[in-house]
């Protein structure tokens, strides 16, 4: 595909009204001189806790943390890609766009994938006919019918049939003027070992075109009918323009619907999606099967901030589940689990099929967040009256509970589980993995170790308890700096980033803003992990926008006191003699903490 020049890109962006946008989809007020508030338009709420900055033209919401600027916004709202937003807002404001010039030789890649696309296309519109118009194909139509499957929704996943001979889309295509090496490439054929020749993949099945996020078809699963021997379902093999790893089932047909309702719903199985969007789940996508990898996640993730998984109660199921929920709790910000508790041994389509929609839906209403799923499932099902048993549930709760920050949930679950295991939640702590760890470097006062490479936030894996704690108020103090430039220049630059700070992204943050304190979403590559907290920083919540230097300097305070405390413990644990130095300075903070606090009170009196 031809690239537009970054030069009419930022031609768009400087044209751009951002206020003029963000109004067509939801009601703004004034809050501020650079801030402007409303409902947001990505989940629903009552209060408005999103909030855009007009000036550096970037949105985010405190509530779903949905963040971005105009091109985002308009992709997230319009269902369209980045080049799509492009191609809206140019021609909403008025910019010409240019094209790139292409190398020769990627111009000739782009031209070849293109007409592999429209092979793809053209035969998911053959199937489509031949499914709903050939005599051949009756069988099909009445098992979809039987299975509750109506025609207007199967039509709208373009669901097909491939006719019985060994050529048809062979020939139907050769005479469009397609080769066989195209018909090859694709996945439309295959090879005969004996003869060498090629003929048609896709014989006497029902056809599910397997479309990315714009809704182009890039391959086909076919499901074979009957007692035949065949494995239920084959895909189109590998290729250039088809990754099964990357795909996730009707995302194009569920992207408004995610980004409106804040989650999307994960199913199985091609039939529980189309059965789950003919009963108003529209916001659902299909995994296709339970291998879910890294790149299907990250598809997931730039639906919604949050996956309820509806998958089979059985070990796949599960285990689909937990390397989701691994994947999920390494993502900045992390994508959010739930899991929507089906019954035994149905699938969703088996579900409204027997049921309708209205059993569905309270279950997908209903789900649980998946930590709390995944530990009342190992109590329950596991066999609690022997020591190994108990062993084995232990090692299943450490899965779930050993990668989790601390937080009040992981508390609540943890005394449930010991309470379960008959043991108390000290001794349950130790035998989790990750708690010891934490527990070790809270204990040393040592900044973490692996808090993650300069420029990743750090990941599930890398937090120790003292950085989980303290990250929250790092990043408040930062948003402070923001709010009240002045003090903030200045804090800013005395800070001591590595020993002030506790985290490498905290410290990064606070890198970046001794550059861009007046405009702190500029200056980022658009895929960095600090974006999304800078624009933030950008629009401002109420909290800090109601900033007094009171308050700042207590911020302020708590930071080096924090410090203070992480220094003496360190030496306490080295016993590296003296720390009294040390002591007399964090009660010299203290006092000046309580000298501000009491300010702070008249001030507010
Ligand atoms: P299931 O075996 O649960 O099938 O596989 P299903 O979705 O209920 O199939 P229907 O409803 O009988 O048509 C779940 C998913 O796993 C993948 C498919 O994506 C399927 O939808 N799968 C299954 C395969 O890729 N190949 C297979 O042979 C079986
Ligand atoms: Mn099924």
């Amino acid at each position: 595909m031809a690239r537009y020049t970054a030069d009419s890109r930022d031609r768009v962006r400087d044209a751009v009204d951002m206020v003029d946008l963000v109004s067509s989809r939801t009601e703004l007020r004034r809050a501020g001189p650079n801030r402007l508030t409303g409902l947001c338009p990505f989940h629903e709420e009552r209060t408005p806790s999103f909030g855009i900055n007009p000036v550096e033209k970037v949105y985010h919401c405190f509530g779903c943390q949905a963040s971005g600027d105009a091109f985002t916004f308009v992709m997230e709202t319009e269902g369209v890609d980045f080049k799509g937003s492009l191609e809206v807002l140019a021609d909403r404001y008025k910019v010409a766009l240019e094209l790139e010039q292409e190398d020769p030789r990627d111009a000739e890649t782009r031209q070849r994938r293109e007409r592999l696309l429209e092979l793809l296309e053209r035969t998911a519109t053959f199937y489509v006919r031949q499914l709903w118009e050939s005599a051949e194909a009756r069988g099909a139509r009445e098992y979809l019918a039987q299975r509750g499957l109506d025609e207007a929704t199967l039509r709208e996943f373009r669901v097909g049939y491939a006719p019985s001979a060994w050529d048809t889309v062979l020939n139907g295509s050769r005479r469009e003027g397609f080769g066989n090496r195209e018909l090859w490439d694709c996945g439309l054929a295959q090879k005969s070992e004996r003869s060498g020749r090629i003929y048609d993949r896709f014989r006497s099945q029902i056809m599910f075109p397997l479309a990315d996020g714009r809704g182009r078809v890039r391959g086909f699963a076919g499901r074979t009918m009957g007692d035949d021997l065949r494995p239920k379902y084959v895909n189109s093999p590998e290729s250039d323009v088809f990754h099964k790893r990357r795909t996730l089932f009707g995302a194009d047909l569920a992207r408004s619907a995610a980004a409106k309702a804040g989650f999307v719903v994960a199913a199985e199985g091609y039939t529980d999606v189309i059965a789950m969007h003919q009963v108003g789940l529209r916001n659902c996508i299909g995994i296709m099967g339970t291998a879910l990898t890294e790149e299907q996640i990250g598809e997931l993730a730039r639906l919604a901030p949050e996956v309820r998984l509806a998958l089979d109660a059985d070990s796949a199921g599960q285990e689909a589940m937990l390397r989701a929920a691994r994947v999920a709790q390494r993502r900045t910000p992390p994508l959010r689990l739930r899991v929507v508790a089906l019954p035994a041994g149905e699938d969703p389509a088996d579900l409204v099929a027997r049921t309708g929609g209205d059993e569905i839906q309270r279950l997908v209403n209903e789900s649980v967040a998946f930590v709390r799923f995944s530990v009342m499932r190992a109590l329950g099902t596991g066999e609690l009256a022997s020591a190994e048993g108990r062993d084995r549930v232990i090692d299943q709760l450490s899965a779930v509970l050993g990668p989790m920050g601390p937080s009040a949930e992981r508390e609540e679950l943890r005394r449930i589980a010991a309470g379960r295991l008959d043991m108390s939640p000290e001794l349950l702590e130790q035998r989790l993995p990750r708690g010891r760890a934490q527990r070790e470097q809270a204990a040393s006062g040592a900044p973490p170790a692996a808090a993650g490479s300069p420029g990743k936030p750090p990941s599930g894996d890398s937090g120790s308890a003292a950085l989980g704690r303290r990250e929250p108020t790092e990043r408040s103090f930062l948003a402070l700096c923001v709010e009240l430039p002045e003090l903030g220049a200045k804090a800013l630059a005395e800070l001591d980033l590595d020993a002030d700070l506790t985290s490498a992204f905290t410290r990064r943050a606070a890198s970046h803003l001794r550059e861009h304190l007046a405009a702190p979403s500029a200056g980022l590559a658009d895929d960095d992990p600090l974006l999304a907290f800078m624009r933030e920083l950008a629009v401002g919540d109420e909290r800090s926008a109601r900033a007094t230097p009171a308050t700042f300097e207590i911020e302020r305070l708590q930071l080096t006191l924090a410090r203070l405390d992480r220094e003496i413990a360190a030496a306490r644990a080295a016993e590296s003699g003296d720390v009294s130095d040390l002591a007399r300075r964090r009660s010299e903070a203290r006092e000046r903490l309580a000298g501000a606090l009491a300010q702070a009170m008249d001030g507010d009196a």
